[in-house]
């Protein structure tokens, strides 16, 4: 515990979607000042979040690696996240802020929220938000999102064909997030619902192997876990303006 017997905070910092020139101040500040700092990684592999900051990283730092396994099944990943839990309350209680990285926004999707159901009854928190990748890849294919009552779905592929077709029914823009395998199915639905035209599909975006494409030029193989689809059907004249992907650089 500090001087002040005080426990340490647990802070969930938004890195943005891969080009660290998009971290906030804020998120660089408390990366900096902060000696224990936690990130999410695959059971084998690099951490994602770890990347876009390990310029920053001293080797003084305590670092906290937490590799959820990839599955469908979630028992796995809950034991995970409760061991990490465990690690992490012990440095809080001794009175040392812990930052937690994510990837883009810490609660848009972000693993973070099950770090902080566990903890954040016992401790202070903060959440520093990040540069989403929704707004990344509106960025990557030069195409805005939305516009005045337009509504918007963020639809995860996962979900069964019926599931997408009623949200995108129900919306005028949609963002379709964790492509992986699930890309020719979707490619598929789209096409079956006339949708695939207005459809632009982008990967990695910010990073150095960002791609941004019409959706039928994707192929007809799996994407990579860093893939989005955005469609849109509202009333702006945006998609007879502009060439799908046009405002890839
Ligand atoms: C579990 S969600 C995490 C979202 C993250 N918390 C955020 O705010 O962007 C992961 C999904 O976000 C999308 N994504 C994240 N980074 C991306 C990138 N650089 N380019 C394209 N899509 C990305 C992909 O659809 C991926 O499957």
């Amino acid at each position: 515990v500090t001087a002040a017997g005080r426990p340490g905070r647990l802070i969930g910092v938004g890195v943005g979607p891969g080009d660290p020139e998009l971290l906030t101040l804020k998120a660089l500040r408390l990366i900096r000042q902060t000696q224990v700092i936690a990130w999410p990684a695959p059971d084998e592999g690099d951490s994602f979040a770890r990347g876009v900051v390990a310029r920053f990283l001293d080797e003084g730092k305590t670092e906290i690696a937490i590799r959820v396994p990839m599955r469908a099944d979630r028992r796995p990943a809950q034991a995970v996240y409760d061991e990490a839990a465990t690690r992490i309350a012990a440095h809080l209680a001794a009175g040392d802020d812990v930052v937690v990285l994510c990837e883009g926004d810490p609660f848009f999707f972000g693993s973070f929220m099950y770090l902080h159901e566990r903890l954040a009854g016992r401790f202070a928190v903060e959440v520093v938000p990040g540069v989403t990748s929704l707004v990344a890849v509106a960025a990557a294919t030069g195409r805005p999102l939305a516009a005045r009552n337009d509504a918007l779905a963020v639809i995860p592929a996962p979900l069964p064909d019926e599931r997408i077709a009623g949200l995108l029914d129900g919306a005028d823009a949609a963002a379709i997030v964790k492509l992986g395998r699930h890309l020719p199915r979707i490619a598929r639905l789209l096409g079956g619902l006339g949708l695939d035209k207005q459809a632009v599909y982008a990967e990695r975006v910010t990073l150095a192997h960002q791609r941004v494409l019409p959706l039928a030029e994707a192929g007809n193989g799996d994407a990579p876990y860093f893939s989005m689809i955005l469609v849109y059907k509202g009333a702006e004249p945006w998609i007879a303006r502009l060439p799908v992907g046009g405002g890839a650089s």
